[in-house]
């Protein structure tokens, strides 16, 4: 049996190995979780096989929430790079694995550091909340970090004459600006996946099915928002679709979600919005990166790992934490 060398996982991002078709992989990871006291937490994102498998699954903030308290020794973070370095600044001292280190994210790219710095210089006398859907450098030159969930309250939570900047996602910041009526000096950054969705398609779509919700991602356009009977973070979107008693719902975000609406709501139907291109799909190409069979490989050789740099990990906390403190006192 081949393994990797160091270099070749680098290059490729995931370990590749022969697995013995026989094995139970589900059979086999909650053992090897056990042996390493490891935990495995997964983004409503991931592909069902891993939901299944996951001790946690959750939108953004759960998962950083539950990195920050979790006894493991061994974080196996199904999600994409940003979401496993932000776990690694939250617990320095634990191992944090990622399936595969080229789960990255459109977003976060949409933003480089030394770029978004010079963008900050402009406004000496702003305040800077980043969407956690960036990279540790940048969260390390952030005030607050915020995710769709308390997006506007971490807004609302700031004196009104504060002045703004937000970043990277201009659709959220957009949103976020128009709820809490401030007005956000906006980062023109925004996420592959959720800017395809086709207001024409969904038109057509909604006639077709007239007693459908249709339920979206602040992340989404805001022509697309406009249309939405409700906006939500992952988990607001499946909460609306649990208490809504609507059967059928056309759902504008990543099509990993409708797992756990399904599972929560036998019976009721859920449409992925139509994108605009015929060939694209709901699918982040990023978060499904990683399939069960990496994650066990991951988990079994303890590789690959997620590392960020100790300054930057001293920089970046802060408004991580400061985050997690508003949120606490909010009861998110
Ligand atoms: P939430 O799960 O926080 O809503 O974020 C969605 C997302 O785009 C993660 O990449
Ligand atoms: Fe990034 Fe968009 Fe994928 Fe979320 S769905 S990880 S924001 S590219």
């Amino acid at each position: 049996m081949k393994t990797d060398t160091l270099e070749e996982l680098n290059r490729k991002g995931f370990i590749e190995e022969s697995i013995d078709p026989t094995l139970d992989l589900f059979e086999e990871i909650e053992k090897l979780k056990k042996e390493k006291n490891a935990i495995v937490l997964a983004h409503y994102y991931q592909e069902p096989d891993i939901q299944d498998i996951a001790d946690y699954i959750g939108d953004s903030l759960g998962l950083s929430q539950e990195a920050a308290k979790t006894e493991a020794d061994v974080i196996v973070f199904a999600g994409v790079h940003f979401m496993a370095e932000t776990a690694k600044i939250l617990s320095p001292e634990k191992k944090v694995l990622l399936p595969d280190l080229k789960a990255g994210c459109s977003l976060a790219d949409s933003c480089p550091p030394h770029l978004f710095r010079k963008f900050k210089e402009k406004y000496p006398d702003h305040l800077v909340i980043t969407y956690v859907n960036c990279t540790a450098e940048l969260k390390a030159l952030s005030d607050i970090v915020c995710t769709s969930t308390n997006a506007v309250q971490i807004v609302e939570s700031l004196p009104k004459e504060q002045k703004i900047i937000f970043g990277p996602d201009k659709n959220l910041g957009a949103w976020v600006a128009k709820k809490t009526g401030r007005d956000l000096v906006l980062w023109n950054g925004a996420c592959m996946v959720h800017e395809i969705f086709s207001r024409e398609k969904i038109t057509k779509l909604k006639e077709r099915h007239p007693k459908a919700k249709f339920i979206a991602h602040p992340e989404c356009e805001e022509s697309v928002l406009k249309m939405a009977d409700y906006i939500g973070s992952t988990t607001g979107l499946l909460k609306y679709t649990i208490n809504n008693e609507a059967q059928e719902f056309i759902v504008a975000t990543e099509s990993g979600i409708i797992h756990q609406m399904e599972k929560a709501n036998p019976g009721k139907t859920f449409i992925p919005a139509p994108p605009n291109n015929s060939c694209a799909c709901n699918d982040c190409p990023y978060m499904k990166r990683n399939t069960l069979e990496k994650l066990y490989l991951c988990i079994k050789n303890g590789l690959p790992e997620v590392t960020v740099p100790a300054n930057i990990i001293a920089e970046a906390r802060k408004p991580i934490e400061r985050m997690l403190e508003i949120s606490a006192n909010l009861g998110l």
